[in-house]
């Protein structure tokens, strides 16, 4: 059994505006929606949970209701951060078997394409977890501050080496269970992405990376909604 959880609990706060950045419009149907129904249309997935946002449940089930994405089984309460959140999905499917599967998939990602979640699924038969990722076309340093408060450049990983990584991640539920037990129950638990919470808390088990699309964007700040549009464009007219 496959579920993708579209992770909806955050306000955008880089996004500002009196709404979550997820219920923003993007040709015509809302971010969420686009995510919602990317899912729905896969035939890898049997069901979606949705985690929202508490104040707005009640508007995407609206969305959901109109809109007969079907495969939605549950909307429900995100938390007050996005690792929260993942474990409220988590929690969500307690009555599924350790061999079934979830797609943790950030809500903002709208444009998620097909070739992406089929892949994602596929390699799960290998691998316990698997992220999405592309290449970084910019070089990423990493920075310090110098004693007179200056930002330097403290190292600079070899390009080649470095992905941008993205949403979804597939993940076996005993592996990603196993792996936030682990993770509540350490004091020092930093905030980081699902495969980074396997990667730190089930070092014996593989985190598998397989590519991306530069299309699945982040809608994060002022002005991505445009990009989507352009890209969504692009798409639809190469269809
Ligand atoms: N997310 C979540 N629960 C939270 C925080 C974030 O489910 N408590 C989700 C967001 O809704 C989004 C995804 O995680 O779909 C990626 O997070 P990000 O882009 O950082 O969203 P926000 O936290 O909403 O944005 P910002 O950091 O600008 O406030």
């Amino acid at each position: 059994h496959v579920t993708a959880a579209v992770l909806a609990g955050g306000v955008g706060v880089r996004m500002g505006g009196p709404r979550p950045k997820q219920l923003l419009a993007l040709d015509g149907r809302s971010v969420i929606e686009h995510s919602i129904a990317a899912f729905c249309a896969a035939p890898e997935v049997d069901d979606v949970i949705v985690l929202m946002v508490a104040d707005h449940i009640a508007e995407v089930e609206k969305i959901v209701a109109a809109g007969g994405h079907a495969k939605v089984s549950a909307v429900l309460p995100g938390g007050a951060t996005r690792t929260a959140t993942s474990v409220a999905a988590l929690d969500a499917l307690a009555h599924r078997d350790d061999g079934d599967l979830v797609l943790l998939h950030d809500a903002v990602r709208p444009l998620v394409d097909r070739r992406t979640i089929a892949e994602c699924v596929a390699a799960l038969g290998e691998a316990g977890a698997v992220g999405v990722a592309v290449p970084s076309a910019d070089t990423v340093v990493e920075v310090t501050q110098a004693p007179g408060g200056a930002e330097v450049i403290r190292s600079v990983p070899p390009r080649s080496r470095l992905r941008r990584m993205q949403t979804p991640q597939g993940f076996r539920l005993g592996v990603v269970r196993l792996a936030y037990a682990r993770a509540l129950a350490d004091p020092g638990l930093v905030a980081t992405d699902d495969c980074g919470v396997v990667l730190r808390y089930v070092p014996e088990e593989e985190v598998r990376v397989i590519p991306g699309a530069e299309s699945n964007i982040k809608v994060t700040n002022p002005g991505d909604i445009e990009v989507a549009e352009a890209l969504l464009r692009r798409r639809t007219g190469a269809e």
